[in-house]
């Protein structure tokens, strides 16, 4: 068994991502769920928002709308978005900013470009994530964490070359500041041309590579990899990401890795729960107001 201990995870599926409309019209790049590809326990959706160049008036986000059972991850990498829910947070997320916001029993919030985008137009690029909750914290009190990108740990290989955001996990000797329910890996790595770095993966842990910038190669058979498709890795202990020597710009990409839930998923657009009575019951105690509502101070004059 020892040399498992170090077994490197190749690449045994890449699933391209498709754009689609989300919210008020936002076009996102969305790799998880797409067609033939539903099962990333424990992640249930990855939206690329942009990269996009917005006009004055033309920025849209997802206003009011309900969450149940989930968690929501929100990491800018260009650009700007506000945000409020029925909990009583509100903040706006700059560039390297992450926001952990787990739903658990319910919550209404709003996710929108900064009035200043809004007005003037301007670049909007980032990601959302959503990380199911087990069974027993489905209906756990709402949790909300939000980290500056300065307060984000991150670390760079001796060489130089590679460098990464820890939001969840640990890498390169550093571990994130972010709690979560069970085990999550979730980093953005940039790799300069040469970079070849290792980090360890524990061998429970499903893990995913999304390439948005340049191409990466994956695995001692470095398998190729570009902007804007899923790379499913197989089992292992180690990840090996690479930048070819000859690549003329970086490779940028976020590394997810979680422990499967094993558990049934039934899902209605913002809820995701194990059955679909509790699907019924949420829809019901969402149009009953038990998730709350956004408070707004009222506009004087
Ligand atoms: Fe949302």
């Amino acid at each position: 068994m020892n040399g498992d201990m170090n077994r490197v995870r190749e690449v045994v599926r890449i699933v391209t991502a498709h754009r689609q409309r989300e919210g008020a019209g936002f076009m996102v790049r969305r790799p998880l769920p797409s067609n033939g590809f539903d099962a990333a326990d424990p992640f249930l959706l990855l939206d690329e928002m942009g990269p996009v160049d917005y006009g004055p008036g033309e920025a849209t986000g997802a206003p009011d709308h309900p969450h149940r059972g989930f968690e929501t991850v929100t990491y800018m990498i260009e650009g700007e978005f506000e945000h409020e829910d029925s909990a009583g947070h509100r903040g706006t997320l700059k560039p390297g900013d992450v926001q952990w916001m787990t739903a658990g029993a319910g919550i209404v919030h709003s996710e929108m470009p900064t009035a200043r985008i809004r007005d003037a137009g301007g670049r909007v690029h980032g990601f959302q994530v959503w990380v199911n909750l087990a069974a027993r914290d489905k209906l756990m009190r709402p949790r909300y964490q939000e980290l500056a990108a300065a307060a984000i740990p991150s670390a760079t290989s001796e060489d130089g070359l590679a460098r990464v955001k820890v939001i969840a996990g640990a890498a390169l000797g550093v571990t994130a500041a972010i709690a979560t329910r069970t085990p999550i890996v979730f980093q953005d790595w940039e790799l300069k041309p040469g970079a070849d770095v290792t980090t360890r993966l524990s061998a429970e842990q499903h893990g995913y590579v999304y390439v948005y910038e340049g191409a990466a190669s994956l695995g001692d058979e470095a398998t190729l990899s570009s902007g804007g498709q899923l790379v499913i890795l197989g089992a292992g202990c180690a990840v090996r990401l690479r930048c070819r020597m000859e690549a003329t710009a970086s490779a940028r990409l976020l590394l997810l890795a979680g422990v499967p839930l094993h558990e049934p998923v039934a899902r209605y657009g913002p809820f995701v729960m194990n059955t679909e009575e509790e699907l019924v019951q949420a829809v019901h105690d969402f149009r009953a107001g038990k998730f709350g509502e956004i408070t707004r101070s009222a506009t004087i004059g």
